[in-house]
């Protein structure tokens, strides 16, 4: 290896030491939150009079943690052993509610349930992770839960709204025109199917100004949308097992 290379590579390790590491594992949970999903917890499951326990903290050994008798684990595991940790307690039968990273929230052979908020959490490393939830303090596999998905949103930024907006495809922003780009179009709008740029459309003003399309013209974009997203997709399957065990769930 040259010098000039060497002295680089051994630059690029220098400057690494001083980097805030944002691992998933490093990201303590600000108490507001953690406040939050305790309560929604208290609400919803019959935990009184039961301790709570937080076994995962630098240095911790949740696997040798003293846990008191009947106790509830409330906590923000690290997500690196998080499957063993939710295997260890259902072995263990200590009951849980934990914080679940959310591609991978779902464990195989581990008979518990999921709420899924993919809510974005803010840690305090500055890490902003989606989160879900794993326990076996409730019935059901899965719970779509709204509601704490809204608490801790607004726990976290007062003021940010989860109401959506929703846009008429006539009214086409760079961003949005930039999204049919994405799928490989290339069209030219004409100035006589466009109008000039303007603030936005009645009193809601548009980020970046926006101009208002022809009917055809925004009739033609999504079309075009829809086909190469097909083109795109594969869909799959079940195989004709599967559509069986389908066939059979119902709801006692
Ligand atoms: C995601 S952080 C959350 C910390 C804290 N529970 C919170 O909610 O802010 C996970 C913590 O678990 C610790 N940890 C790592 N391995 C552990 C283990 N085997 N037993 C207990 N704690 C562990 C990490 O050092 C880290 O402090």
């Amino acid at each position: 290896m040259s010098q000039s290379k060497k002295s680089f590579t051994d630059y690029e390790g220098f400057v690494e030491k001083f980097k805030t590491k944002l691992t998933t594992d490093d990201c303590y949970t600000p108490p507001a939150v953690y406040d939050t999903v305790l309560q929604w917890l208290r609400e919803n499951v019959d935990i009184e009079g039961r301790e709570i326990v937080r076994p995962f903290y630098p240095g911790g050994d949740f696997e040798n943690f003293d846990y008191p008798e009947g106790c509830v684990v409330v906590d923000n595991p690290p997500f690196s052993i998080y499957s063993k940790i939710v295997r260890f307690y259902i072995a263990r039968g200590i009951r849980f509610f934990l914080f679940a990273p959310a591609l991978t929230t779902f464990v195989s052979d581990a008979d518990c349930s999921f709420v899924i908020t993919q809510v974005h959490i803010t840690y305090e490393n500055g890490a902003r992770v989606n989160t879900n939830f794993v326990t076996n303090l409730i019935e059901p596999r899965v719970w779509l839960c709204g509601e704490l998905l809204r608490r801790i949103t607004e726990t976290q930024e007062k003021k940010k709204s989860l109401r959506k907006i929703i846009l008429p495809d006539t009214v086409q922003s760079p961003a949005r025109l930039g999204a049919y780009v994405e799928f490989g179009t290339d069209y030219k709008i004409m100035r006589n199917e466009s109008t000039a740029p303007r603030s936005g459309i009645k009193d809601y003003k548009v980020f970046g100004l926006c101009i208002l399309l022809g009917r055809h013209v925004a009739d033609h974009l999504r079309t075009e949308r829809e086909r190469t997203e097909r083109e795109r997709t594969d869909f799959f399957s079940l195989s004709d097992a599967e559509s069986e065990e389908v066939a059979n769930l119902t709801r006692q």
